[in-house]
């Protein structure tokens, strides 16, 4: 049955809302919209009336546009203290026999591992089981039906703080919308931007923001790794901006129309002409790049060290996805290949068949939200507490998850 869905990407320096209607094989676009945020500091709400606000314009734009009402949304969101991290949890059957290991058995340990994996304050928005292992031998993705004595699980999980997904979800239900299901913007991207098949080989999504850059490592079709870097967009603006005196709005323009940084470290030449206020001045190029060059530098080396870090960079065969606005940042992508020996290409939006319309790679994460709605739904494992169309719902869904959880 075909069904209207909205997607809202809550960037720390956008908001990305999609409206589609169809199944996950075949979607129909109805409207896009994009809005500067308000109300919002790095990610987390600072002002609630301004991001109420700023939400609520968004909506009604798209609502206007498809002419529809829209009464819950999915959404996306990114923040620094989005946490990934490793738990495990094992069950032993029998001291003496095996048995065949059971739906249950498995249901218990990832339940044990969320449990043993989450602190206090968070809220788990994904988790990754990685493999079990049977007997301390035999390690495997699915051991449904396998005989064992004792099973282990080796999971990764996802989770953001509770205040933080509390307050983005009651701006959201103050401008009038219910939301459906949270989901980290990473994941969304995902859905909407790799393959199945990179996946399964193994690819990095790359997605350098406005405040900061997080890295995805997927293989064998799931997410292994994790890891965030403290750098975005935002950092080469106020570079531009203090090392050349100018005001912020003309830095980021400068960055985005002029700013050039070479994959060889040859030196841009010749100059620019600016308009500040009302009079021209010159800007030699070498100037603008020496404004940025440490911090791209620091960045660079940002990569590099996660991929170091990891275990699993040296399993990656499709190498990393650029997204991101700051993916846009004429040469970035070409330093980020020779600093890593990893290959580098911008992401696009792999769904763009589906839709009569094209799509800008900016909506990456609001078009991976209705594939997520409509994956989740087949597969029936909406676990998300934060989901129900109002609050009635959400409240009835987290007394649930926590009836669950604890007894
Ligand atoms: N063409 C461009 N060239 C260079 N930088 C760009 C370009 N377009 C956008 N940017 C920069 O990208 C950044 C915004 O990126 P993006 O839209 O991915 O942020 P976001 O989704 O709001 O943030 P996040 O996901 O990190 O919370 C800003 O710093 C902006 O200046
Ligand atoms: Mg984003």
């Amino acid at each position: 049955m075909k069904e209207v869905v909205c997607g809202l990407d809550i960037g720390s320096s956008k908001l990305s809302a999609v409206l589609a209607k169809g199944t996950r094989e075949r979607m129909e676009l109805l409207g896009a919209e994009t809005l500067s945020v308000r109300g919002l500091e790095k990610g987390a709400v600072e002002d609630l009336a301004s991001f109420v606000d700023c939400i609520g314009t968004i909506l009604e734009k798209v609502n206007a546009k498809t002419k529809t009402k829209i009464k819950s949304v999915l959404v996306s969101i990114n923040r620094e203290r989005i946490a990934a991290r490793s738990s495990f949890a094992a069950v032993a059957f029998s001291e003496r026999t095996n048995r065949h290991v059971t739906a249950s058995d498995i249901n218990y340990l990832r339940r044990q591992a969320r449990l043993l994996g989450l602190r206090i304050d968070e809220f788990i928005l994904h988790e990754f089981p990685q493999d079990y292992v049977l007997d301390d031998s035999h390690s495997t993705a699915s051991p449904l039906g396998l005989l064992a004595r004792k099973v282990q699980l080796n999971s990764y999980l996802l989770s953001a703080p509770y205040s933080f997904l509390g307050n983005i979800s009651s701006a959201i239900n103050q401008a009038g919308y219910g939301v459906l299901a949270t989901v980290f913007s990473g994941i969304a991207s995902g859905l909407s931007v790799i393959t199945e098949e990179e996946k399964k080989k193994g690819v990095i999504l790359l997605d350098i923001g406005a405040y900061f850059t997080t890295m995805l490592f997927f293989k064998d079709g799931i997410v292994r790794d994790y890891s965030i870097i403290r750098f975005g967009g935002n950092d080469i603006t106020s570079g531009i901006a203090s090392g050349l005196e100018l005001p912020w709005e003309l830095a980021e323009e400068m960055k985005k129309s002029s700013l050039v940084l070479s994959p060889t470290d040859s030196l841009p030449s010749g100059s620019l002409v600016l308009r500040r206020g009302g009079s021209y001045m010159t800007l030699e190029r070498i100037k603008l790049y020496e404004s940025v060059k440490q911090k791209v530098e620091q960045f660079l080396d940002c990569v590099n060290e996660a991929l170091t870090r990891s275990t699993w960079a040296s399993k990656i065969e499709c190498g990393i996805v650029g997204i991101g606005g700051t993916a846009r940042l004429e040469g970035i992508l070409e330093k980020i290949e020779l600093r890593t020996a990893q290959s580098v290409r911008l992401g696009n939006l792999k769904t763009l068949s589906l839709f009569r319309d094209s799509l800008d790679v900016q909506y990456a994460a609001a078009v991976g939200l209705l594939y997520y709605w409509f994956e989740s739904k087949r597969s029936a494992h909406l676990k998300n507490c934060f989901i129900g169309r109002n609050y009635l719902e959400r409240s009835v869904n987290f007394i649930q998850h926590l009836f669950q959880e604890y007894f």
